[in-house]
């Protein structure tokens, strides 16, 4: 049975308009220039629109959301963040994992992630209350593995960095295994590139090693990322076979200065005889239209031995 789902990253989706100036301390000063200066004229409000009427076509098992809904992590932000996320859908088909700019500074649970938890949680954790994440998520959707890694926490000024918590790391490894001997065909996705080296020393996941080898030790099908608002393709070789690794850019971006525009991009999976064949469409915001518009196409074969 052929199963779609679909990746988008970045959105920032939050305006920065009616901020206080007490709400401004530490990094959030920094962000809030940036916001000023640059950021509100790349992510824009008729992008977001244009996604959401794209979105709206498509039937998706599920949708994954890579991080960063907001700009610098306020109360306000995370509200309206989670009024985007109930006009997506229902947390049964829309997986969140956060982003740095979501925990730019500590902000209390109740104002914060408490508002998107049902879009973070694991299918056996819906209907739990917490008071704190609980990553790795699983949801488990016809012969898929959906696993989410949250490598979101405060970080001094300017940098852009993230980390797996070390509970993450402990849990990860019985997790990959537990999914491949039921057979399933396993998404992780988290908000930083897993690649070592990959990424600027300014934005890197400071722990990508320990997730690349584990990844490389323990497999996984499919990995997706964001953070770094362009589309990249790379691939790592795992005992389990070859791996790919995919970003896509920002989904609310106009590609100013040099960036890419804003991309999302759409899976279709369907079993063969050696593995998996995936069909992978990206979703492309052209400016003159206003709408997003099909982009590259790849088909990709995953071969595993069952
Ligand atoms: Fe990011």
């Amino acid at each position: 049975m052929r199963q779609c789902f679909a990746q988008l990253s970045d959105p920032h989706l939050t305006s920065l308009k009616s901020v206080r100036s007490r709400d401004l301390i530490s990094k959030r000063a920094l962000g809030y220039l940036s916001w000023r200066r640059k950021r509100r004229f790349e992510h824009r409000t008729e992008v977001l629109e244009a996604l959401q009427r794209d979105l709206a076509l498509s039937e998706l098992d599920q949708l994954l959301i890579t991080g960063d809904l907001t700009h610098i992590g306020l109360p306000q932000e995370f509200e309206q963040a989670q009024q985007w996320l109930q006009e997506l859908g229902s947390p049964s088909k829309v997986a969140l994992v956060p982003g740095n700019h979501d925990a730019c500074v500590t902000v209390p649970w109740s104002e914060s992630f408490a508002l998107w938890q049902r879009y973070m949680a694991s299918d056996d954790d819906q209907n739990t209350v917490r008071d704190g994440m609980n990553f790795p998520s699983l949801r488990v959707r016809e012969g898929i593995a959906f696993i989410g890694l949250s490598s979101a926490c405060p970080k001094p000024p300017l940098m852009a960095t993230g980390t797996i918590d070390s509970e993450q790391l402990e849990r990860l490894p019985a997790l990959l295994q537990r999914t491949a001997d039921a057979g399933l065909f396993r998404v992780v996705f988290l908000h930083h590139c897993p690649i070592a080296g990959k990424e600027k020393w300014r934005k890197r996941l400071t722990n990508a090693s320990a997730i690349q080898a584990l990844l490389e030790e323990h497999g996984a099908e499919l990995v997706l990322h964001g953070h770094g608002h362009r589309a990249q393709y790379s691939e790592l070789q795992t005992c389990h076979g070859t791996l790919p690794i995919i970003a896509v850019p920002s989904a609310s971006a106009l590609g100013l200065n040099g960036a890419d525009i804003a991309h999302y991009n759409r899976y279709q999976l369907d079993r063969t005889d050696r593995g998996w064949q995936i069909n992978i469409d990206s979703r492309r915001y052209r400016s003159e239209m206003q709408e997003f518009c099909a982009g590259t196409h790849k088909t990709l074969q995953i071969n595993r031995s069952h």
